[in-house]
């Protein structure tokens, strides 16, 4: 690493995390493992460190972040500072949560709580002006230790630079925030690798803000008034209506994207045949050298997936744009990558940030994804899949 200020650990010592610890205590913000993906934290009672991760990700200031704490203890310190438990012995997290955190928590799970109605602990910079504030307890033991051996709530968005994928492994965290943090700690990569389930279980009936790692099927089948559960509108899907107000306010913003341009192939859309995907504005405007990169990525959820379909219909468009001439700008050669993410959903959470980050750094100029149903995990993949996406095909008429 040629950043004098970044160390990173191979293995999470007891030593590495009082000395991780002990950066959160004096105000720093640092990257560590959870399980859905790396988390850039500090403490979220400080202003001074909480604006530190926004500047440090370049984060649009409006954009609220999670608060993680180790234990439902740390949570209550959070609701009801000076009195933890009422006398009536319940804590401060509201009832309707009894279920879903008694089923998910520790995990991929986060919940929107009432803020404390005076002089509460968090830095007013956490919420952003939101009226409530989102909290998680993580399942990964090195996030837990350091909220644990700090005694801090600690506010943490996901450790990638603004509009970038979420970074799963602490090599991505290295490639976006090289020398802009003090410290990394390399829990290897991350098991669920997509963001958390947001829900506002304060809402009847309930919402999922941000769909994730706990599946909206997981959540309804508790039954009660979690049976009734809604998934939000995600504004980006439909840039034409201004009038859908984004509830999550991260959702409004572009995502998750590489640099190379996505092109996203819904579940069930019939694939485009090569000319088209060659004449598509965006290879046309890659295509000034003559030479395109193409990386696909095969999901194997469908009967005849577009990973072959793809290849072959890019072969018969460079074939045929060449000979067809597009002036100077013929396509003289398309070299094409292949990654296979998977067949089940948990697979292909797990595996599409760092394959959409392997392909930008071969440098592929259009990447072609094929999605999937949007059932069970498949829900939270489809929605980062079309944040990253330019272009996405609903349906070709041939
Ligand atoms: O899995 C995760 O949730 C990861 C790991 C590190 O825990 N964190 C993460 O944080 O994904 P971030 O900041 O990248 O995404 C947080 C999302 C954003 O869409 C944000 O707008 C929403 O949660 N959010 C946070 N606080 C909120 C609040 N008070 N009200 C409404 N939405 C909120
Ligand atoms: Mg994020």
């Amino acid at each position: 690493c040629d950043s004098p200020t970044l160390k990173i650990d191979d293995q999470a010592t007891a030593e590495a995390l009082m000395n991780a610890a002990d950066l959160l205590r004096k105000g720093k913000c640092i990257a560590f493992p959870t399980e859905t993906v790396y988390g850039l934290g500090a403490d979220a009672t400080s202003t001074v460190a909480v604006e530190s991760i926004y500047a440090a990700k370049q984060r649009p200031s409006d954009n609220p972040l999670i608060v993680h704490v180790s234990s439902l203890g740390q949570l209550r310190e959070i609701l009801a500072p000076a009195d933890p438990t009422t006398s009536t012995g319940r804590s401060d997290i509201p009832e309707v949560y009894d279920a879903l955190i008694s089923k998910f928590w520790p995990g991929p799970l986060t919940i929107l709580l009432p803020l404390p109605t005076t002089n509460g602990p968090l830095s007013p910079s956490v919420t952003a002006e939101q009226p409530k504030f989102a909290a998680r307890l993580p399942s990964h033991p090195i996030a837990r230790a350091l909220c644990h051996l700090s005694s801090l709530p600690l506010a943490a968005p996901s450790a990638n630079s603004s509009g970038n994928p979420s970074p799963t492994s602490a090599s991505h965290v290295l490639t976006d925030l090289q020398s802009r943090i003090p410290l990394i700690i390399d829990g290897g990569p991350c098991s669920v690798g997509l963001e958390s389930t947001v829900v506002d279980g304060l809402r009847d009936p309930p919402v999922v803000l941000r769909p994730g790692g706990v599946s909206v099927e997981a959540i309804r089948e508790l039954g009660g008034i979690w049976a009734r559960t809604v998934i939000s509108r995600a504004p980006l899907e439909d840039a034409t209506d201004s009038s859908i107000i984004p509830e999550a306010p991260g959702m409004k913003y572009k995502h998750y994207s590489p640099r190379a341009s996505v092109v996203l192939y819904e579940f069930g859309a019939c694939v485009p045949r090569g000319k088209d995907l060659v004449r598509s504005p965006i290879l046309s405007a890659k295509n000034l050298n003559g030479r395109v990169g193409v990386g696909i990525l095969r999901t194997r959820t469908w009967e005849a997936g577009i990973g072959k379909l793809a290849t072959d219909s890019l072969k018969f468009g460079s074939d045929a744009a060449k000979s067809e001439s597009y002036g100077n700008k013929g396509v003289g050669e398309v070299n094409v990558i292949e990654r296979d993410l998977g067949k089940d959903g948990e697979e292909i959470s797990r595996g599409l940030f760092a394959a959409l980050r392997e392909l930008d750094d071969a440098g592929v100029d259009v990447i072609h994804v094929e999605g999937i149903e949007e059932v069970l995990e498949g829900l939270a993949v489809m929605n980062r899949l079309r944040k990253a996406a330019s272009v996405v095909v609903r349906k070709v008429v041939e």
